[in-house]
C-alpha cells in the first residue's frame, strides 16, 4: 500500500469511498452520503486556518483508494495535528487497512511536519461504537474534554482524544 496527498483529480475515487460506507455518514449527519461530500471533504477547513495547513491523504492498494485521512497542521495550536477523519473503504474494513492508514499518517507527520508533537481527534458519540476501540488500539487516550455536537437532527457530544508522538 502507498500513501500520497489526494489531488483534485481523485475526487471521484474519494466520493466512491464515502458512498461505500453510508453508515458512517448517517451516524454523523443523520443522512446518507450526498453527491458533493468528497468535494466538501477536500475543501473544508476551520476558519482562519491556512489552505496549506490542510492535507487529505489517500492510501492506495494498486489503483484502488482504500482509505482517506483528513489532516490539519497546527490545529488547534502550533504543536498539534488534528485528524478530522480517517475512513476505510466499506469493502476493505476489518482487514488491517485502518491500522496501516494510521501508521502511514504518523509517518507522514513525522517526515513533513517536524514541529507536531501531538495528534488530536474527536469521536462523536453516535459513532463511538465504531471508532473508540480503533483509536485506543492506535494509542490514543481520552483527554476528558467533551464538546456538544450538532448536525441538523443529530444532537450528540464529541469526545476528544490525543496521542503524544515520540
Ligand atoms: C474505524 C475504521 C477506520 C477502522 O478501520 P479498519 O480497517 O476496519 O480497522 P482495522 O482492521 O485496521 O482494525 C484495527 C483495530 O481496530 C479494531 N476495530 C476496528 N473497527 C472496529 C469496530 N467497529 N469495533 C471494534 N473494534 C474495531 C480492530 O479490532 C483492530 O484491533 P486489533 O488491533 O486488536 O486487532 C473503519 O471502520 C472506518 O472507516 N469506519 C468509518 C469511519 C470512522 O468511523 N472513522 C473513525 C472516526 S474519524
Amino acid at each position: 500500500m502507498r500513501v500520497g496527498e489526494v489531488a483534485a483529480g481523485d475526487v471521484d475515487a474519494v466520493q466512491e469511498l464515502i458512498e461505500s460506507d453510508p453508515g458512517y455518514t448517517e451516524r454523523i449527519t443523520g443522512y446518507p452520503p450526498g453527491a458533493a461530500d468528497a468535494q466538501s471533504l477536500l475543501m473544508m477547513r476551520p476558519e482562519g486556518l491556512a489552505e496549506e495547513a490542510k492535507v487529505v491523504l489517500g492510501v492506495w492498494d494498486g489503483d484502488q483508494l482504500v482509505a482517506v485521512v483528513d489532516l490539519l497542521r497546527g490545529y488547534p495550536n502550533a504543536h498539534t495535528g488534528f485528524i478530522g477523519l480517517l475512513e476505510v473503504h466499506g469493502g476493505h474494513q476489518g482487514k488491517g487497512v485502518g491500522r496501516t492508514a494510521y501508521e502511514l499518517t504518523e509517518q507522514y507527520v513525522g517526515e513533513n511536519w517536524p514541529e507536531i508533537r501531538t495528534l488530536r481527534l474527536a469521536v462523536v458519540d453516535t459513532n463511538a461504537g465504531q471508532a473508540t476501540r480503533f483509536w485506543v488500539r492506535q494509542g490514543f487516550e481520552a483527554t476528558g474534554e467533551v464538546k456538544p455536537y450538532r448536525y441538523d437532527k443529530v444532537e450528540s457530544v464529541a469526545r476528544l482524544y490525543e496521542k503524544q508522538l515520540s
